[in-house]
């Protein structure tokens, strides 16, 4: 039994669905399961594009030999070697031992640090520019560095338009029976998937996915193929805007996150206090997270959707909470940068938690400004921080006010 769809003519999706993977990398949750997207080309020559986890490697194979009923494979495209895709590549030559790997010098060097064995006599290396032809089929390779490994390429097959674009315009969410994006209500159900997906693998290496998108204006894609989540064969406008956007670090709304990080509930007053009055003001794009309970890849996501972003957080140890660090941590090592910071601080005896965000904020994210306008209470939110709350909340208006989205 196998489970395939056909993608276009000659074309089918053979991946798998993992829905008991907790962590993607072991360290981002994925509630919704993920896709590992592998593909096969029927031509005079017959191809098999990048291979899946090792969790779905079993229904993989039998998905592989449903398609090509009795044929040869002759080629196994690998765009992108790491394990999530590539876990699998012995298996497919113990099955199919005449076929030639065709990928990168550097993936090649990679498959031997991670103890694939390949023979060298079926290794194919290609480089940009490079094509293959299986017949009706001219397939032309574009290196695409850094999106997310170094040794990642796409293909590009420029007989039919179809872009296998590795892990660029992929989503965390298993497909489950679904395929296309045009198939799904994908900006009311996906997008946020996509996006925490985007920005916490690939966030980081915004200049290379630019890149990337320079070298795909110049070709004309009808369809594109990533290694998780939906085909995208409509509306391709839509999904390479936000790529863009995302790899700008260019907020797609205006808009207002506010992280708190409180102990007894105090400073999550400050932080409720601060969202009642911006919704007063008209800006009800207001979201509210508590740092402590919601995982860091999710704040990341909403740091790249919106605008503004306010961290609250008590002081723990003379310092910053421990996890509002974390937060902070991971935006320097993802790069976000173009936003405005509002600062509000807790203390019950000495209170520097403020102050050291700031200084964090100065001197290690880029582009990114603080408000002068911050808010410092003291154990309880009291009538007195009013005024105060009122000022940052005004400062966040007409900040927002002037920014171009
Ligand atoms: Fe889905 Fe970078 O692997």
């Amino acid at each position: 039994m196998f489970t395939v769809r056909k993608v276009v003519d000659d074309l089918y999706w053979v991946g798998g669905n993992d829905h008991r993977l907790e962590l993607f990398e072991n360290i981002h949750p994925i509630p919704k399961g993920v896709s590992y997207n592998s593909y096969v080309l029927l031509d005079e020559k017959t191809a098999v594009f990048d291979t899946v986890d090792w969790s779905v490697a079993r229904e993989y194979l039998d998905n592989i030999k449903g398609v090509l009923d009795g044929r040869d494979l002759d080629y196994l495209v690998i765009n992108h070697m790491e394990p999530d895709h590539a876990a699998s590549i012995e298996e497919v030559l113990l099955r199919y031992p005449e076929a030639i790997v065709v990928s990168t010098e550097r993936s090649f060097m990679m498959m031997s640090q991670f103890g694939f064995h390949i023979d060298l006599e079926k290794r194919l290396e290609v480089k940009e520019g490079d094509s293959l032809s299986l017949g009706k089929h001219n397939l032309v390779f574009v290196e695409a560095p850094m999106v997310h490994w170094p040794e990642a390429m796409v293909t590009f097959d420029a007989t039919n338009g179809v872009l296998f674009s590795a892990d660029a315009f992929g989503s965390f969410g298993a497909l489950d029976g679904k395929l296309f994006a045009d198939e799904v209500n994908f900006d009311r159900d996906w997008i946020d998937d996509a996006r925490r997906y985007y920005t916490n693998i690939v966030g980081k290496y915004g200049p290379f996915v630019q890149d990337l998108l320079g070298k795909a204006a110049t070709i004309d894609i009808k369809v594109i193929c990533p290694l998780h989540g939906p085909i995208w064969r409509e509306d391709l406008g839509y999904f390479l805007e936000k790529y863009d956007r995302w790899s700008k670090y260019v907020p797609e709304e205006k808009g207002v996150m506010i992280v708190y990080a409180s102990m007894y509930g105090n400073t999550e007053q400050a932080a409720q206090a601060l969202a009642s009055k911006l919704c007063e003001r008209g800006m009800t794009n207001v979201e509210v997270f508590d740092v402590s309970n919601t995982h860091v890849s999710y704040l990341i996501s909403e740091a790249f959707r919106l605008s503004h972003i306010v961290l609250a957080s008590v002081t723990y140890n003379l310092n910053i909470y421990p996890v509002m660090y974390n937060f902070l941590h991971e935006m320097k090592l993802l790069s976000v940068q173009n936003r405005t910071v509002g600062i509000l601080e807790n203390g019950s005896w000495a209170p520097t938690s403020g102050g050291l965000m700031e200084e964090f904020i100065d001197e290690e994210l880029k582009l990114v400004d603080v408000l002068g306008e911050q808010v410092s209470i003291s154990s309880s939110l009291k009538d007195t921080d009013d005024s105060d709350l009122d000022r940052m909340a005004d400062a966040l208006i007409e900040s927002i006010e002037k920014t171009e989205i």
